[in-house]
């Protein structure tokens, strides 16, 4: 009898928790899920510029090729892709080589008003229609592309997550933290308990959404920054190394994955830039115990926390090839002709928004 009156109080208790916080709800946190000293330390690098060749050539293929992990599987960053001038070949390139491929916008509108009074059916168009695009074009599984960053990180609360969900995109890249408050990536199940310095925050909770958030770092005269070229550096190739590594220390004080968002202007204006950041990932990398990861990757570590000890990449076989080199001439309405490199047979109009598929109307 009094066995089942504690099991009775024990069921009532674990309900009403539940109630208030829905299972595995993982708020955000500046503290990680495992002790400091058994977390690794990751790095979390992007790019949203359009991928063409010769930012490829130029950049990317200089910060990777050669690189590895201290378990020996090959760095990797994540690559959040707008539509205008992306050739496609490139983004079957990227993702064969064992980066992440997620979304950035067909169109990345440059006003920040467009993305905050979007309807959710316009972002829908935006951000489904760019998945579609790139599945179809670049040749990669609709499954395997599960990130999105909205442009400028003009986050408009419930109606970009909803778009999201109904994109079937389910980690968001547009959501800064404070950089004295570097946070961990948390999910949505419950509603959200982080800031919105940028854009606004969700009000609602959204049951497979997770957040890896941007941890903001601290540019020229200590102002918050977070994508490097922002940060307005403008020194010599060691003092900039130095002022990412300076960051990268701050990050690591309480094990918050660090935040590097590399924008190809930020080599352009700063012609040591691509010089400084080899050498500031050949330092990190030296000391061994640092690991560069994609989006979907840290989300799974922060589902199931592994111990430094006994992490490990993920290196699965990639095979999606391009079955043509096709570079296609579309007409692309008043704009005139778009030459877009794509991997499958030419579509026969250029894609945009309400046609993904570039199909006659
Ligand atoms: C960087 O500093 C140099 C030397 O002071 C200056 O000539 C150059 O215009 C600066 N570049 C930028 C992008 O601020």
């Amino acid at each position: 009898m009094i066995k089942l009156l504690l099991v009775a109080s024990l069921l009532f208790v674990s309900a009403a928790t539940a109630q208030d916080e829905p299972e595995e709800c993982v708020r955000a946190s500046t503290s990680s899920p495992l002790d400091n000293d058994k977390t690794p330390q990751f790095i979390v690098m992007s790019f949203d510029d359009s991928a063409t060749n010769l930012v490829y050539e130029e950049f990317y293929k200089n910060i990777f090729n050669g690189r590895s992990n201290p378990d020996g599987n090959p760095i990797k960053a994540t690559f959040l892709i707008p539509h205008e001038y992306t050739d496609y070949e490139v983004v079957n390139r990227l993702y064969n080589e064992g980066h992440e491929i997620g979304v950035h916008s067909i169109t990345k509108k440059a006003e920040a008003a467009y993305w905050q009074s979007s309807s959710v059916e316009n972002l829908v168009d935006e951000f489904k229609g760019q998945k579609e695009i790139i599945s179809k074009f670049a040749n990669i599984p609709e499954d395997h592309i599960r990130v999105v960053r909205t442009p400028h990180l003009q986050l408009a609360g419930d109606k970009s997550f909803e778009a999201y969900k109904r994109s079937g995109l389910d980690i968001d890249s547009s959501w800064p933290a404070l950089s004295k408050t570097k946070l961990f990536p948390y999910n949505l199940k419950c509603k959200s308990n982080a800031q919105c310095s940028i854009g606004e925050c969700p009000e609602e909770s959204y049951d497979e959404m997770w957040v890896v958030p941007i941890n903001n770092i601290k540019g020229v005269n200590d102002i918050e920054c977070n994508t490097l070229f922002a940060c307005q550096m403008n020194l010599t190739q060691p003092e900039l190394s130095q002022w990412l590594l300076r960051e990268f220390k701050s990050a690591a004080a309480n094990k918050s994955p660090f935040s590097l968002l590399v924008n190809s202007a930020w080599f352009t204006i700063y012609p040591d830039a691509l010089a400084a950041l080899q050498a500031f990932i050949d330092e990190v990398l030296d000391e061994g115990n640092t690991y560069f990861v994609s989006h979907s990757e840290l989300v799974e570590w922060a589902k199931n926390p592994v111990e430094a000890a006994n992490f490990e990449t993920v290196a699965e076989p990639r095979s999606a090839e391009c079955e043509i080199n096709n570079i296609c001439p579309l007409d692309f309405e008043e704009f005139g002709t778009r030459y877009m490199k794509s991997c499958v047979k030419c579509p026969p109009k250029y894609p945009w928004l309400g046609n993904p598929q570039g199909l006659m109307e």
